[in-house]
């Protein structure tokens, strides 16, 4: 990686799988993989997938001697096809020549995937090649590729293939090749007019559909060479074949532009009939590219973080930016989609959004905060959903799922498979009821770097109270103790999703679950004080909240229990923590490494990772990451726990030992909380974080979908966790802290209204109120506050 391009100087198939989901390109509507135009799935090398945000469909499958049925994040029709064969001979593919030079290039700057080859066949022709593609940023139903072709030695006809392909299947990720895969059927296929083809196609159960139309031009010198255009269909396929006469050293230019609808569009008539005719009314290749280019510096203007010292951070953090801004864009708006774990890159998880959102929004609400305020409508359009969970489990208020898709159901599988045993295994981490702490704190989160008090009021508000209301049933008075206990759950720890030896599924008093239910129900008693008094009693009347569930509430918030390890400081990850075996850490660090999953390399050896104190991810510790000390205190006073800053590296200490980094966002939590204590170590959990996907440190899975988590968390550990930035009582604070291997970071954000621009170095903070249409806006530096009105510019020292 350099500066803004990512780029690969040989063809090497090992690696492609891992190449195709870093090079996707996708513009918050649609992604697709960076396949090779010319590969079809072969399940090895090459997997050209196109998922839609949210185009979701289930199927039925026979697992494990069980119904189950799953919901999937659908693989569409490949768009990509095009490909040349000399006449008669086989179509040309990067398997079946010889390489001579490679180069691929994703030149993020411009969202735009490049590659150029020079091969010989097996008559010894010699070609160059040359492909663009892009898909459009501006116009996000809107995808362009183009292919110039030299033949360097030879001249000849050729047949050149244009294709839209709809017998795609979701295959790309083997765990879940048992599972019923095909997704799509086909309606219909054709030509539109000479130069465009187009398809549609189905989901069978959600019956969504997608129409494509591809419009294929061919440029050659000299012109008026005789171009013979023919069509070819089957179900579910469609090309247009030339053939023509090529010239040697005479480049052959090859442009496709592919316009892609689908009945959740809005402002449409029917998908195939604006597909084709919108395909009509784009214009050439460069034209789009210039569009498309203005739309990426529009977005880069708004979103880059410069670390001009630090040039391989740097790389890696755009790259980082640039996939978080394909899944999600200004294209996203109106879409009612939330953000998948995996990106619209590859097929893990199923397409799922989980609480990753968490780590994703802190960057989106500084940069592009409406972003977040539709996604977070994902969620309440999801509430009735939510509310009939709640009800179904014995609770009240609403019980978001901690897998959701298309309605907002519960889309965790019941059962996984153990890549590394072969076995089928009883899946409970759907008792991860923190997710529901995890939207509150988003929506809080947006709401103190907009204050959009329109969106708490008639949005946020009956989020956080519903889910208050949940908190608030599912915890249990202990008559003994006279605290409330939550049983039945799943931290962020998802190894331990049962005590060893119980039938019984989930866990006791997970403190991470406990402190964010509290933290959540104070936030709903802190809007009746926020909130006018005829939009309480509206929300009250229609949550059926009445005085004695408040009473509960405001009881709740001063007695939860919060289990801690023999009379320390250390709050046990769950109640009888302290009770599991010692891990035998170094002896399986030496054997698998630093980050490893636990879970599965002890159940292929017959024994449980429920057995140990071994954690797969940050859960107590999280804690710290989400809250500022102040905060965390505050907390703990009311529930009468003796818990003091100075018992935070206790905490930190013990769990550090104990933790094995079996997911992408560990590192993340980790380098965060030791931010003020131990820059070093710091830095070096951040590097790892930094590394997850371009290195696939977890052995294989990115390609299978980059970590939208992991990238969007190193960006902001960069912008809050190292600048100590964090809104509290109205101010914006920062408390740099910058590792000494990033020692210069400018960025700018965007803060209730203005345009905040921030330099770093060591010594110095350089704070700039550029633009806005408010007056005065208030930031705290190390602890002093200051006034800042448009247009004011100051410097600090900041040296320690
Ligand atoms: C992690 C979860 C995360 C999910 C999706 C899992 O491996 O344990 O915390 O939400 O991946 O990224």
């Amino acid at each position: 990686m350099y500066d803004w391009k990512v780029a690969y100087d040989n063809w090497a198939p090992e690696e492609q799988p891992l190449r195709e989901a870093l090079c996707t390109l996708g513009n918050g509507y649609f992604a697709t993989r960076g396949a090779f135009e010319e590969a079809d799935a072969d399940l090895q090398e090459h997997y050209p997938g196109t998922y839609l945000a949210g185009g979701y469909n289930r199927l039925v499958s026979e697992i494990a001697g069980r119904q189950v049925e799953n919901e999937d994040l659908v693989n569409w029709p490949n768009w990509l096809p095009l490909t040349f064969r000399h006449t008669n001979e086989e179509w040309f593919g990067v398997s079946r020549v010889e390489v001579i030079t490679f180069r691929q290039e994703l030149d993020m700057r411009q969202g735009l995937l490049e590659r150029r080859m020079r091969f010989r066949d097996g008559s010894g022709r010699e070609s160059t090649l040359y492909s663009r593609r892009l898909v459009s940023m501006a116009n996000p139903h809107v995808a362009a590729m183009e292919w110039e072709l030299t033949p360097q030695n030879w001249s000849g006809e050729i047949e050149i293939k244009s294709a839209l392909d709809g017998r795609v299947t979701n295959s790309g990720v083997s765990r879940y090749r048992d599972y019923e895969s095909q997704h799509l059927e086909p309606l219909q296929q054709g030509q539109h007019n000479e130069e465009t083809i187009f398809l549609k196609v189905q989901t069978v159960q959600s019956k969504i559909q997608m129409a494509q139309a591809a419009r294929t031009r061919i440029y050659m010198e000299p012109k008026g060479n005789e171009v013979e255009r023919t069509l070819q269909t089957e179900d579910g396929y469609v090309a247009h074949h030339f053939k023509l006469k090529c010239e040697q050293k005479r480049p052959l230019r090859v442009e496709k532009v592919v316009q892609l609808q689908t009945s959740r569009d809005k402002a449409i008539s029917e998908p195939l009939q604006d597909a084709c005719i919108n395909s009509g009314r784009q214009g050439s290749f460069t034209h789009l590219l210039e569009k498309h280019r203005l739309a990426w510096q529009r977005l880069w203007n708004r979103t880059e973080l410069q670390i001009a010292c630090n040039s391989k951070a740097q790389s890696i953090l755009r790259l980082h930016i640039f996939h978080l801004l394909q899944t999600v864009s200004a294209n996203t708006i109106g879409m009612d989609v939330g953000v998948p774990a995996r990106g619209l890159h590859g097929e893990a998880y199923r397409g799922h959004i989980f609480w990753d959102e968490l780590f994703i929004f802190p960057f989106l609400n500084m940069h592009l905060p409406e972003l977040t305020r539709e996604l977070l409508f994902y969620r309440y359009r999801r509430l009735p959903e939510a509310r009939y969970a709640a009800a179904q489990a014995g609770y009240r208020g609403a019980m978001f799922p901690w897998q959701s898709g298309s309605n907002g159901r519960e889309e965790t599988q019941q059962v996984h498979l153990n890549p590394q045993s072969g076995n089928w295994l009883i899946d409970n981490t759907h008792l991860q009821r923190h997710i529901n702490g995890a939207i509150v704190y988003n929506v809080w989160q947006y709401f103190q770097a907009t204050e959009d008090m329109e969106f708490l009021t008639f949005v946020g508000a009956e989020m956080i109270l519903d889910i208050a209301q949940f908190w608030s049933t599912i915890a249990e008075e202990n008559t003994k103790t006279g605290r409330y206990e939550i049983h039945h759950v799943v931290g962020p720890d998802e190894y331990h999703a049962d005590y060893p030896d119980s039938d019984e599924p989930g866990l006791s008093n997970n403190a991470y679950t406990n402190v964010m239910a509290v933290w959540v129900i104070q936030r709903a008693l802190q809007l009746f004080q926020m909130l006018d008094d005829s939009r309480v009693e509206e929300l009250l009347q229609k949550l059926t909240i009445s005085e004695a569930d408040i009473a509960r509430w405001r009881d709740i918030s001063h007695k939860m229990y919060v289990p801690f390890i023999d009379q320390s400081n250390i709050m046990a990850q769950f109640e009888g923590y302290e009770q599991l075996e010692d891990f035998p850490w170094q002896e399986y660090k030496e054997k698998y490494g630093e980050s490893m999953r636990l879970d599965r390399i002890l159940e292929s050896e017959g024994d449980n990772v429920n057995r140990y104190k071994a954690s797969k991810q940050a859960d107590v510790l999280m804690l710290f990451y989400l809250f500022s000390a102040e905060e965390l205190i505050h907390v703990f006073d009311l529930l009468g726990y003796p818990f003091k800053p100075e018992h935070i590296h206790e905490n930190i200490a013990y769990y550090e030992e104990r933790t094995s980094h079996g997911s992408t966002l560990s590192k993340i939590v980790h380098s965060w909380v030791l931010a003020r204590s131990d820059r070093k170590r710091a830095y070096n959990n951040f590097k790892m974080a930094l590394v997850s996907d371009v290195e696939d440190v977890q052995g294989g899975t990115t390609q299978e979908g980059i970590h939208l988590g992991a990238m969007a968390g190193t960006v902001d550990l960069v912008q809050r966790g190292f600048t100590g930035l964090e809104i509290r009582d109205n101010v914006l604070w920062l408390a740099p802290v910058l590792p000494e291997e990033i020692g210069c970071l400018n960025f700018q954000l965007r803060y209730r209204s203005h345009w905040i621009s921030l330099q770093f170095t060591h010594d110095k903070l350089l704070i700039v109120v550029d633009k806005g249409w408010l007056k005065e806006v208030q930031i705290g530096v190390n602890g002093n506050v200051f006034t800042f009105q448009t247009g004011d510019r100051r410097e600090f020292n900041i040296s320690r």
